[in-house]
């Protein structure tokens, strides 16, 4: 995995392209690609059997065909449901990617990628620690290293011991109290925030505290631009092509 200090592009395909593909899926990431974004977040979670599978809820309801938490599901029920469907009968047949095969695709694509660790409730620790394995076992050489975060500091912290050269974001909604002393303990390269939260005077803060600051989840260009003024070097969108016709 390549060593090159990160330079963040100016938008981040936020679960693929949700605006325009179902969320967290190899079609929703093909097509962020398609409009020009260089770089993708997606959520990943754990089955019951323990692989690192793309989800953002808890269960697989809202997402899928199939209904129930996903902690109770091994890979194989959850490899039977349509992931694609739901959001348009043109994306029948999509399934629920596991982390493997997401990888390969985004070397195929030469995509960089924010691996947002999304545990199931009470799954922090071991969805950060077998993530941050595979990642480090499978990420391809010829790809820049990715970049994990999570709103779970239990989450980080696993990350950081089972792969401590893989590059960690905290993931907020703003900094709170004492923020500085967590990020740092935590050894971030980066805060993510929502944007709805962030003013001039937080984005500052950041910045000047020696981090990166990313924004979720931002498809306005005029407030994308706003943001950037602030300090802000990312945005995540579920437009891409938006930000990036500015
Ligand atoms: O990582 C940025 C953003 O994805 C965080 O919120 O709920 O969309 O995962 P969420
Ligand atoms: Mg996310």
């Amino acid at each position: 995995m390549s060593e090159l200090p990160i330079r963040f592009p100016r938008v981040i395909g936020h679960r693929g392209a949700v605006g325009h593909a179902p969320e967290n899926t190899l079609v929703g990431i093909r097509k962020a690609a398609e409009l020009g974004a260089t770089w993708v977040e997606f959520d990943v979670a754990l089955t019951k059997d323990d692989v690192p599978v793309l989800l953002h809820d808890a269960t697989v309801d809202r997402t899928t065909d199939g209904t129930g938490k996903l902690a109770d599901m091994t890979l194989q029920d959850v490899r039977a449901l349509d992931a694609g469907r739901w959001f348009s009968a043109d994306f029948a047949g999509e399934r629920v990617p596991t982390l493997t095969e997401t990888i390969r695709l985004l070397e195929a694509l030469g995509l960089g990628a924010n691996v947002e660790i999304k545990p199931t409730p009470g799954r922090e620790s071991v969805t950060g620690r077998v993530v941050a394995k595979q990642v480090a076992d499978e990420w391809p050489n010829s790809l820049r290293a990715p970049v994990f975060s999570s709103f779970w500091v239990d989450a980080l912290v696993a990350a950081q011991r089972t792969a401590p050269e893989i590059p960690r974001g905290w993931l907020m909604r703003r900094p709170g109290k004492g923020w500085q002393a967590q990020a740092k303990a935590l050894d971030c390269l980066s805060i993510h925030c929502s944007h709805k939260a962030l003013t001039k005077g937080i984005a500052t803060e950041i910045r000047a505290a020696g981090y990166h600051l990313l924004a979720y989840t931002v498809n306005d260009a005029k407030r994308a631009l706003k943001l950037f003024d602030w300090g802000v070097e990312s945005v995540f969108s579920d437009y891409p092509e938006r930000i990036l016709e500015m």
